[in-house]
């Protein structure tokens, strides 16, 4: 859906979408389409990526399960033909999938898992207020995924160390009042209103620019990475105008910065994979270079992890 399109029907403009945001189009659901076949098509095409169709644990982070009861994560599983396996979902908002990645990352090295399917998927327009301008300029649909394997810690592909976080005394800064325990043991009826996303945009603007900088610095730290060894940052794609404030705290040369947030808005849990995914297909991500990842997103909850981008193609 372009600018213009929403503009026919809202009071916004393309001019103002694109300075305020850098976004100029956002892929939107068609009516009864769920977060699953989004994480199916994505989780299909990352094991045919990987070489192999089998994996023996799938972590999907996503904001809008397909229901608030089961988690979504089995039927996928079963959908891609991986009935039986470890399956589970994780919320973190926009941080999902870096959250995802660690979750992945543990099942390896404890010795639970040898290969780990991680999507990242977000039918987020299905949340959103069609009435309200602010958000439905910004969010838009998709998903990603990668498969995690073991292997050793100097390999090219080795992922972490990793800074997670969260901070609870904002969760309401980004938030859907209804569908869960507080509201259903509550007696008044719930407003139509209160089931879909509200975001206090401007703190969230600050707070993702604070959040992901320090973040990506404490990885760096813990890694021994300097900022000048980062050849591309792949951060959340939620407002361009973040992402360049992001890039100037850290100090980081924005022509390192990975940018589709243009084409596809911001996906919420599917952002950083599609975002990766774009970039190698571009050819912008190379194999030996160094890569940043770094998200942030409701709960409020951050999180930011490194690794050598190793000799692998993503399948679309
Ligand atoms: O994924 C993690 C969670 N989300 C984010 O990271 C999003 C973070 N926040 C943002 O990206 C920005 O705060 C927004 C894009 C949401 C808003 O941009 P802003 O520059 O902070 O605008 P604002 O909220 O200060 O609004 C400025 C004006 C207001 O009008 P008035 O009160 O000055 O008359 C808004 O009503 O812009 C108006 N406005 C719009 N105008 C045209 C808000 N949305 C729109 C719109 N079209 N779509």
């Amino acid at each position: 859906m372009t600018n213009e399109e929403l503009a026919r029907r809202l009071d916004t403009s393309d001019e103002w979408i694109r300075t305020r945001t850098g976004i100029s189009r956002r892929h939107v659901v068609n009516p009864g389409v769920s977060t699953s076949e989004l994480a199916v098509r994505a989780g299909q095409r990352a094991l045919r990526s990987s070489g192999r169709p089998d994996a023996d644990a799938l972590v999907l982070a996503t904001t809008t399960p397909d229901r608030p009861c089961p988690a979504t994560a089995p039927e996928v599983a079963s959908r891609l033909g991986l009935t039986g396996i470890a399956a589970f979902d994780v919320a973190a908002v926009c941080t999902g999938f870096v959250y995802a990645l660690a979750a992945g990352t543990g099942l390896i090295s404890s010795g639970i898992a040898r290969r780990v399917l991680v999507i990242g998927a977000d039918a987020f327009t299905t949340i959103l207020d069609p009435q309200d301008r602010t958000t439905t300029a910004i969010f838009g649909d998709g998903a990603g995924a990668v498969v995690l394997r073991a292997g050793a810690p100097q390999e090219p592909g080795a992922i972490g160390p990793f800074d997670l976080g969260s901070d609870g005394d904002l969760a309401d800064l980004v938030a859907v009042a209804a569908g869960g325990s507080r509201q259903r043991s509550s007696k008044g009826p719930t407003a139509e209103a209160d089931h879909y996303f509200r975001m206090d945009g401007k703190a969230v603007f600050r707070q993702a620019v604070l959040r992901m900088a320090e973040s990506s610095q404490r990885v760096l730290e813990q890694s021994g990475w300097r900022i000048e060894d980062v050849d591309r940052f792949v951060a959340h794609q939620a407002n361009a105008r973040i992402l360049a404030s992001v890039a100037a705290r850290l100090e980081l040369d924005e022509r390192r910065l990975v940018r589709n947030i243009d084409r596809v808005g911001n996906t919420a849990a599917g952002s950083v994979p599609l975002a990766l995914a774009d970039a190698v297909a571009d050819g912008f991500i190379r194999p030996g270079h160094r890569v940043l990842l770094s998200a942030f997103g409701g709960g409020l909850t951050w999180g930011s992890t490194v690794l050598q981008w190793p000799d692998c193609a993503p399948v679309y």
